[in-house]
């Protein structure tokens, strides 16, 4: 089987060796949502239902009380054991939960589904609570295939989608989406989409919007196309929106159920990686049109039992939260953005500046240092030269070499690491280009390095 490790975490473990920044993979380095931590630390240390529900409004009065600490001695207790009053015997949220996700997520999915979209999925027939993103692809992949079927991916795409293809015996059939400078826009080529959604092994589509690395935001009328040849081949449409809530400059992101025919053929994959800041948490979710609901929780149980319970319990919380959040997340991401597509602008990249999502997909060739070399090459001059980790665009590719001018840097750090790596290329690139001496060692880092 032809998997590895994947490119993208080698360049993370790459970064740390090389003190680089790290614009490789796409992962935050600031705080996740408080009252996703919060309501985590609330199931861990309440247990069960109702202490979870007294701790969430616990004072400093009560908590000191409870741990009998009266007076100046109660001031040098520490955080740790002053929680500790917090916790009961009794346990229920760190133990096995539903393996297809606790009630009170499954119904804080479908709240917030219909509050977006305005279609509520049924949580005891439609709704799996997963591992991730990650693992709903991979579980949609193996419960609704068999071996040998096909499934249309447009690429550049994350490297998930083919490497789990691989991994179930899926065969993916890559249609390239292409820049469009002119327009500043990634196009699909539809004579070659209709192709390749014709083909008889091919039983469904792959869809991510907003996309991992372009950025494209597919509109209503590219969805509807999408839409249509579903419905005419009989075709699955699998889509990926962890990035739902980071769109700009006026585009929408458009729920692909609420087309015609589409609520009976398509399955929903998304995650609160991106949207809670928290990757780490591997908290994501599933819906499927009913009849296909039980093969995914069969396949879902099977590999890994369950997502973590009480960080399911935190990731109601992040759900339930007002469309004020929601709708603010795309404005920080906006401005980090518009710093990284100015700062590689600067130095000679190409940008066509992505309409959604965290990543910029820049075309090196433009760099006069960088201009004769592979995307690799290109890659491991920045990370060991120059001290930003990015990720080389054929990576994004199954065939052809549309890649090869391409590198993705991750927008999704703090500012400051966003100006460390900004000036990092400066140093860098400008000073390569003065000296014509693309071996010269980078001097003493300008930020710090992550
Ligand atoms: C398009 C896309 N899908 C899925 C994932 C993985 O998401 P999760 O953390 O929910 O597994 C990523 C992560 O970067 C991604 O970019």
């Amino acid at each position: 089987m032809d998997v590895n490790e994947t490119l993208i975490r080698r360049m993370t473990r790459l970064a740390i060796e090389h003190g680089a920044v790290n614009l490789s993979q796409g992962f935050t380095d600031e705080a996740p949502v408080y009252d996703l931590v919060w309501s985590g630390i609330a199931a861990m240390l309440g247990g069960t239902e109702a202490r979870r529900r007294e701790i969430e409004s616990m004072t400093l009065r009560e908590l000191l009380a409870a741990r009998g600490a009266t007076g100046g001695e109660a001031l040098d207790l520490t955080l740790k054991d002053l929680l500790a009053a917090a916790r009961t015997p009794r346990d229920q949220f760190n133990q096995y939960s539903f393996p297809f996700g606790l009630p009170e997520l499954r119904r804080a999915i479908a709240d917030y589904t219909e509050r977006l979209y305005g279609r509520r999925p049924d949580p005891e027939e439609e709704i799996t609570v997963v591992l991730g993103a990650s693992e709903g692809m991979a579980a949609a992949f193996c419960a609704l295939f068999e071996p040998g079927d096909g499934v249309v991916v447009m690429q550049p795409c994350h490297e998930l989608y083919p490497s789990q293809a691989a991994i179930f015996g899926l065969v993916p059939r890559f249609v390239t989406l292409r820049e469009d400078r002119e327009a500043g826009t990634w196009r699909l080529d539809r004579d070659e989409v209709r192709t390749a959604a014709a083909d008889p092994a091919v039983k469904a589509m792959v869809v991510n919007t907003p996309q991992n690395p372009t950025g494209k935001v597919l509109d209503a009328d590219e969805l509807s196309f999408i839409a249509e040849l579903c419905r005419t081949h009989d075709l699955l449409a699998i889509t990926d929106e962890i990035y739902e809530h980071i769109v700009f400059d006026g585009h929408r992101h458009l729920f692909l159920p609420g087309f015609e025919g589409m609520a009976e053929r398509t399955v929903v994959v998304n995650s609160i990686s991106k949207t809670g800041r928290a990757t780490g948490w591997r908290i994501g979710w599933v819906l499927t049109p009913a009849r296909y609901t039980a093969q995914l929780r069969a396949v879902h149980d099977n590999l890994v039992v369950q997502a973590p319970t009480p960080l399911q319990k935190g990731a109601v919380a992040l759900l339930d939260l007002d469309r004020t959040f929601f709708g603010g997340i795309a404005e920080d991401y906006r401005r980090k953005r518009d710093l990284l597509v100015g700062g590689l602008r600067e130095v000679g990249f190409t940008v066509t500046p992505p309409e959604g999502a965290y990543y910029l997909f820049a075309d090196f060739r433009t760099v006069p240092a960088l201009a004769e070399m592979s995307p690799t090459e290109a890659a491991m001059h920045l990370v060991e030269r120059v001290g930003v980790a990015t990720v080389p665009g054929d990576n994004f590719y199954g065939t052809g070499d549309d890649g090869s001018r391409y590198l993705r840097f991750a927008f999704c750090r703090s500012t400051e690491t966003l100006g460390a790596a900004v000036e990092r290329l400066r140093a860098g690139l400008c000073r390569t280009i003065a000296n014509d001496d693309t071996t010269t060692p980078r001097g003493p880092a300008p930020g710090r390095a992550r």
